[in-house]
């Protein structure tokens, strides 16, 4: 695999010479210094190091949750790396997932109505959101059905958070 002239078709992910840098003061702390690396479709990574490493910051960068300082992010054949904010904010909604640590549910919104968060953030409607939410929660399901799959009302992002 050629990362660093783009001869790797099949990469989903490539990341080409990434630096990323913080300025505090008179400091600069190099946390990542010249990183290449690619991620194939259906290719599971781990990214393993010493605390301090640059794991996190790497993964913020991953995750469109932050930018490089330098180098290339070819996330599906577009180059993130020096997107604005709201650019990420619609590579995250359509192109990422995450599976955090501790859940981040919203506590005030029901299991159903967290599924169909995101999904009106993308603009579906009301009657192509509740199938999807059926589909997803169906495998969280109490036994007794207190996950209702049904988001009734609908949560709509400018009313509720
Ligand atoms: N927001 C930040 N501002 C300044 N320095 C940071 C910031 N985040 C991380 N660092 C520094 O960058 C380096 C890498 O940190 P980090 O990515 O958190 O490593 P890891 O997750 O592998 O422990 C460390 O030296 C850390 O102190
Ligand atoms: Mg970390």
């Amino acid at each position: 695999m050629d990362i660093r002239s783009g001869q790797d078709g099949d990469a989903v992910i490539r990341i080409v010479d990434v630096a990323k840098r913080y300025v505090i003061g008179q400091n600069v702390v190099n946390a990542l210094d010249g990183v290449s690396f690619g991620v194939r479709a259906g290719e599971f990574l781990a990214i393993m190091g010493s605390s301090g490493s640059g794991k996190s910051t790497m993964l913020n960068i991953l995750g469109c949750l932050d930018r490089p300082s330098e180098g290339e992010y070819w996330l599906g054949g577009v180059n993130v790396a020096h997107m604005d904010d709201d650019a990420l904010s619609d590579h995250r909604l359509y192109n990422l997932g995450f599976v955090f640590q501790s859940f981040h549910l919203i506590p005030q919104l029901t299991v159903a109505e967290n599924i169909a968060l995101p999904l009106f953030y993308r603009g579906l409607e009301d009657d192509q959101v509740a199938p999807r939410v059926q589909e997803l929660a169906s495998p969280t399901n109490s036994p007794a059905g207190s996950a209702s799959a049904s988001p009734s009302p609908a949560p709509s992002p400018t009313t509720r958070p």
